[in-house]
């Protein structure tokens, strides 16, 4: 069937999303050089790799985590091997607002442009323990005080991320000399770019695991919110990556016991497909899966098209989000011509009768 016979519209050039991203083109990481990129999380795993790589090309990277000792560790081995004093670590608890808040504050000031070209919004945990009281619910009937359910997954990968969000387009619609992004274009050494880390887990099911499932889709259902809006408004570009399990100290050593012999994802390819994002500054309001790497014999078994040879990284739900948003675009472009068609006298008569409303309900009717 056609695209256009399934009813999907292909993005054109006046969209401001990008086309879905093609995995088999070289990165050219010269693009990354003199960027100040900010990572919550990047003691650890992905974050961490991705500071390694983006400072050995020449970004200026500051992290922020939870953990001291291997922040402060892996800063200072970052400022030796590059010889670049301008990678930083601040303390960050990312479920806590003022301590994000104060991370930015201090981010951009220690940035030697004094702005902020990317945020990686990676921070994360996944506390299986926490998921028993879905799985076996407690008699809560029979206790006077039951306990409230702890929640820390949800807290740090779903709430702190917002977090994060919300003060990252802040600062990155405030970038000194940054230019608003464009589709297919480099705007220059100035970037406006956030990084939303959901997973596997926020597109597929993760029987088990409710918490860390409902968080990492919450994480989609954000991205699907903003990418339509903060291009057009703010000029920023949002990306998303949604890793397989990788074998990072997340997991735990039950995690890894699980999945042992099972097709994993590697943390170069994670690496590799976020620096695609950060490198091309016209791709925008694109998501990544990164799995096992793929043989062009179980992608032809499973309906995929390989781009590359072994390939590990896959533009995801780019027909998904091309129908969702359309139907969203439909929805607000009905809104407006009903608004318009009813023009100024319609939106008098509505506040007249809300405001009126509320009165008679003040006074008790
Ligand atoms: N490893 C996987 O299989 C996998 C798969 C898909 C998505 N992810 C996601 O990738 C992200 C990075 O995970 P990773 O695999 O690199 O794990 P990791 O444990 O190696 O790194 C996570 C980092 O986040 C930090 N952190 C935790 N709570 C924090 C808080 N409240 N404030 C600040 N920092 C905090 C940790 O100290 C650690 O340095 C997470 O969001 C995770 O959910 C991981």
């Amino acid at each position: 069937m056609t695209d256009q016979a399934a009813g999907i519209i292909p993005f054109g050039s006046t969209v401001i999303h990008s086309e879905p991203v093609d995995c088999s083109k070289p990165i050219n990481r010269t693009n990354i050089r003199g960027k100040t990129i900010v990572i919550t999380g990047g003691a650890s795993g992905f974050g961490k790799a991705c500071f390694e790589d983006w400072a050995s090309h020449g970004a200026n990277i500051i992290i922020g985590d939870i953990n001291d000792k291997a922040g402060t560790q892996v800063v200072a081995q970052m400022r030796a091997s590059t010889n670049n004093s301008n990678h930083h670590f601040i303390h960050l608890d990312v479920t806590s607002w003022s301590s994000q808040a104060s991370f930015f504050k201090r981010a951009a000031s220690l940035s030697p442009h004094g702005g902020i070209d990317c945020v990686m919004a990676n921070a994360g945990v996944a506390i299986a323990q926490e998921n028993a009281v879905f799985e076996e619910p407690p008699d809560y009937s029979k206790m006077d005080h039951p306990p409230q359910p702890q929640m820390k997954t949800l807290d740090t990968n779903l709430n702190g991320l917002m977090y994060t969000t919300n003060l990252a387009l802040s600062y990155l619609s405030r970038n000194p000399g940054s230019a608003r992004c464009q589709v297919g274009q480099n705007t220059g050494t100035r970037d406006r770019h956030l990084i939303l880390v959901s997973s596997i887990a926020g597109l597929a099911s993760l029987p088990s695991q409710p918490i860390y499932a409902t968080a990492k889709h919450g994480v989609v259902g954000l991205f699907r919110a903003l990418r339509m809006t903060t291009p057009i408004k703010h000029g920023i570009r949002i990306n998303m990556i949604n890793p397989y399990f990788v074998d990072t100290p997340i997991l735990g050593p039950m995690g890894a016991v699980v999945l042992a012999g099972g097709g994993m994802a590697t943390v170069p390819d994670v690496v590799e497909a976020t620096t695609r994002l950060v490198a091309d500054q016209g791709i925008i309001g694109r998501a990544l899966v990164i799995g096992s790497k793929t043989s062009q014999e179980h992608a032809k078994a499973m309906g995929l098209e390989l781009e590359t040879t072994d390939q590990a990284v896959w533009d995801v739900h780019a027909d998904d989000f091309a129908q969702s948003d359309l139907f969203v675009r439909r929805i607000i472009g009905v809104t407006n011509l009903i608004t318009q068609a009813r023009g100024w006298g319609g939106i008098v008569s509505d506040v007249v009768r809300k405001v009126s409303g509320a009165t008679w309900k003040t006074l008790g009717y």
